[in-house]
């Protein structure tokens, strides 16, 4: 093990503070190290990995198209994985049209250029966009730009101009940066890197009031917290918001890359041949993923259980705070939660995983919990268990 991570320090570029351990299998909700030391996982590759370890079901689709022997052709041509996972995106969300691309910030480049372009249609054109405050958009420079937190920012300025940041849950705030020149809102009902803060349903009931009166697309971000991880298939389901515009990956392939772009009727006609594409995007490998997902959401159980499961798993870590005072506060939805602790996470995180559980923070003070959406109450149990013990060492 030590002798791959040193060879990794050799070849990679060090962008990342990677943990010492070198994964190599998986099965339901636990991961294998190269020594054999088996994980319960509350990362699921950063909520993306929502079937589960070793799904039949996706292991067969998977293999079934590489037999076919063609993974990929170009959106030269059309491929019949790709129609499916857009009708089901459409039939699941009640949405008009969808942009395949391949990751989170990808799909958010999409739906900023989506954003401006609309601003174009009106007599003074309109090019503000706003966004919320600790959240978290992507990478690239559009995405970076539409991210509310300045550490991922300051060192690549000048920034994409004209994106404004406004506190989330905060409506007269953000009402008194909507003017005329608005294009855009963008919003995570739950931020996840931002520190797993649910937007307030009273809140995104009266943006979505004054985007209808002032014409502005209200974009949701469900790139982390869609894709039936809050027991709806998207988050903005457990509201009565619909969002005109909404950008999904993470989740949507179970690990095999893939970004959308879905979008309503208001907007679904500001593109045109040309104004966008990408060459992998809806290719016929990431679509047969997003199938096998997409088809086990549509079915209902999943959901189902994730509400069981997640309620119960939330009420485990409620009463976890009873006993123990370095957890500040229980939050989220469904099998997306964060604990918020009193002191830094990463020690935390370095016990767990020594204990045999691997967790990833969402900020400096809180621990995420994003795991495979397969995850049953005994395993929450395992969970609560090594977490009480860890934290009693605090
Ligand atoms: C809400 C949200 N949007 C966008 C992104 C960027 O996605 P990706 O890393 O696939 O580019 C992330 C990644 O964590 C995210 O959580």
């Amino acid at each position: 093990m030590n002798e791959m991570i040193n060879m990794a320090k050799e070849v990679f570029l060090p962008t990342y503070a990677q943990f010492p351990i070198v994964l190599s299998k998986g099965d339901k909700v636990h991961v294998t190290d190269s020594e054999g030391n088996s994980y319960i996982d509350m990362v699921a590759g950063i909520a993306v990995n929502s079937l589960g370890y070793n799904d039949s079901q996706f292991t067969d689709a998977l293999k079934e198209v590489i037999e076919n022997g063609l993974l990929h052709c170009s959106n030269l041509y059309y491929n019949r994985y790709a129609v499916e996972a857009a009708s089901y995106l459409k039939e699941l969300s009640g949405m008009d049209k969808v942009f395949f691309c391949n990751s989170g910030t990808e799909a958010n480049e999409g739906a900023l250029k989506l954003a401006r372009k609309y601003g174009k249609s009106f007599p003074v054109v309109r090019e503000k966009i706003i966004t919320m405050e600790s959240s978290f958009h992507g990478r690239t420079y559009g995405a970076m730009s539409a991210t509310g937190q300045i550490k991922y920012q300051k060192s690549f300025t000048p920034l994409v101009p004209k994106i404004v940041h406004s506190p989330l849950n905060d409506f007269e705030s953000l009402a008194d940066k909507v003017g005329d020149d608005t294009c855009a809102i963008f919003i995570e009902v739950i931020q996840g890197e931002g520190g797993i803060k649910c937007a307030d349903p009273v809140f995104l009931s009266k943006v979505r009031k004054l985007c209808d009166e002032k014409e502005i697309l209200l974009v949701f971000d469900e790139v982390q917290c869609g894709m039936g991880r809050t027991g709806k298939a998207f988050a903005w389901q457990n509201t009565d918001v619909v969002p005109d515009v909404m950008t999904l990956a993470k989740a949507l392939g179970n690990g095999v890359p893939i970004g959308a772009m879905v979008v309503s009727s208001k907007a679904s006609d500001v593109f045109s041949p040309g104004d966008h594409a990408a060459t992998f995007g809806g290719n016929l490998l990431s679509c047969t993923a997003a199938c096998v997902v997409l088809k086990r959401i549509s079915e209902g159980a999943l959901l189902e259980h994730v509400v069981a499961v997640g309620a119960y798993f939330k009420d485990q870590l409620e009463q976890l705070a009873q006993t123990h005072d370095v957890i500040k506060e229980v939050r989220g939805l469904g099998l997306m939660l964060g604990l918020e602790l009193t002191c830094e996470v990463r020690p935390v995180i370095d016990m767990c995983m020594k204990e045999g559980m691997l967790i990833v923070g969402a900020g400096a003070n809180v621990l995420r919990f994003v795991p495979p959406l397969i995850i049953e109450k005994e395993d929450v149990d395992e969970v609560i268990s090594i977490l009480s013990s860890v934290l009693g060492k605090i």
